[in-house]
This record gives structure tokens, sequence and C-alpha cells, in this order.
């Protein structure tokens, strides 16, 4: 067994998007991290969900939805704040939003809400094994009716996450994680 993929699992953190930078993944490593994302169980084999990638201008070019977006959370929000929330991809040189996107089937829309969040976390650990950062975040976007609409989802649609991905300028410290005794119990009697 592989004790850096080891490390990796027992080590990685998220990155702040105040410290994401340059450079951004090659196209190349692009492709895998969305290879890898892909690469999640899906009962069915339904793939109920599909990623949006901004990087580049189009990080701008989405500034005026967010900022029309943002008007329906704040209607008596400041130039300067409206302003403020439509910069909010340009945080990090590569945002890639994942989809959930459920299909008509046996199979339970929660399993395939499941599988989209194995998306984002495939996601996540892909860009921390090619030496970048990741962040995973829903923010107020994520559940704004105008900017779903913008961004073309589908009624039974929504959004899973936007992954952050960029270089870190630091490392974050080690976050508390809830100790085993408190989360597991063994069956049996
Ligand atoms: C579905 C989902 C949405 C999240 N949205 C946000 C968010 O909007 N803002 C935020 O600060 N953290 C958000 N987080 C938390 C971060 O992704 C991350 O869990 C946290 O920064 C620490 O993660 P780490 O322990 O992996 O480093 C979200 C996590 C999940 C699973």
């Amino acid at each position: 067994m592989s004790t850096a993929l080891l490390k990796h699992f027992l080590t990685r953190r998220s990155v702040s998007v105040r410290h994401m930078n340059e450079p951004t993944p090659s196209e190349t490593e692009l492709k895998t991290i969305l290879k890898i994302g892909a690469r999640v169980p899906d009962h069915g084999k339904l793939v109920p969900w599909r990623f949006i990638v901004f990087q580049g201008t189009a990080r701008e070019e989405i500034a005026p939805l967010l900022r029309d977006s943002y008007v329906l959370e704040d209607p008596y929000a400041t130039e300067a704040k409206l302003d403020l929330e439509s910069q909010r991809f340009m945080r990090a040189p590569l945002v890639i939003g994942v989809i959930s996107s459920p299909r008509e089937s046996k199979h339970p829309l929660w399993e395939q809400q499941l599988s989209a969040g194995a998306v984002c976390m495939n996601i996540c650990h892909a860009t921390h094994v090619l030496g970048y950062g990741a962040n995973w975040l829903t923010e107020w976007y994520s559940y704004n009716d105008h900017f779903k609409e913008g961004l073309g989802l589908e009624d039974q649609e929504a959004i899973a996450g936007f992954i952050y991905i960029g270089t870190p300028s630091c490392t974050n410290e080690e976050r508390e994680r809830p100790s085993l005794s408190e989360i597991v119990e063994y069956g049996g009697l």
C-alpha cells in the first residue's frame, strides 16, 4: 500500500480562497481532475452530475450574474458590496462547479445526490495529489434562484459545490477532527 497516498488522506486540508494563487492546473491536469471527479460510485450508471469549468476570463464574465443575483439576497446592498460579491470567482484561478443532475429513475434521488458529493470530494483529492489546493464551497449563490437560472440549471438540478482550485500561498493549520469513539459504534450483540 502506498504510504504517500495514506499520508495524503490523513493530512489533506482545504486551502482558504484567501490563499489561492497561480499557477493553476494545466489543461492535461484539469482533464485528469475531471476524469477522477467522474470516477465515483453511481448507482445505476445514471451519471447524475455535470461540471461547469470557470477559468481565465470566464471567471470575470460571471461577475454581472453574481452582482444581479446578490440583489435578491440584499436589495439594499451598497454598490461596494455588489462589486465585492460579483468578484467571487476571481478568488482562485480555476473554479469547477459540480451540478447535481438527477435522472428519472428507480434509483433514489438521495443516492444520486450522494454521488454528486462523492464527485466533489474526488475532485478535491485529485487536486491535492497533483500539488494544488482546493476548497469545496457553496456560499449564498449556490442557493440563489436567479444565479442558478442564469447558469442554465434545470429545475431538478442543484449545485453540489464549487471547487476553488489554485496554488496555496501558505499551508493551513490542522483542523480538529472528531475522535472515533464519538462517531463509531460496532454492531453486534
Ligand atoms: C457541501 C459543502 C459546502 C460547503 N460550503 C462552504 C461554504 O460555503 N463556506 C465555507 O467556508 N465552507 C464551506 N464548506 C466547508 C469547506 O469545504 C471545508 O470543509 C472546510 O474548509 C474544512 O475542510 P477540511 O477539513 O477538508 O480542510 C462546505 C463543505 C461542504 C461539504
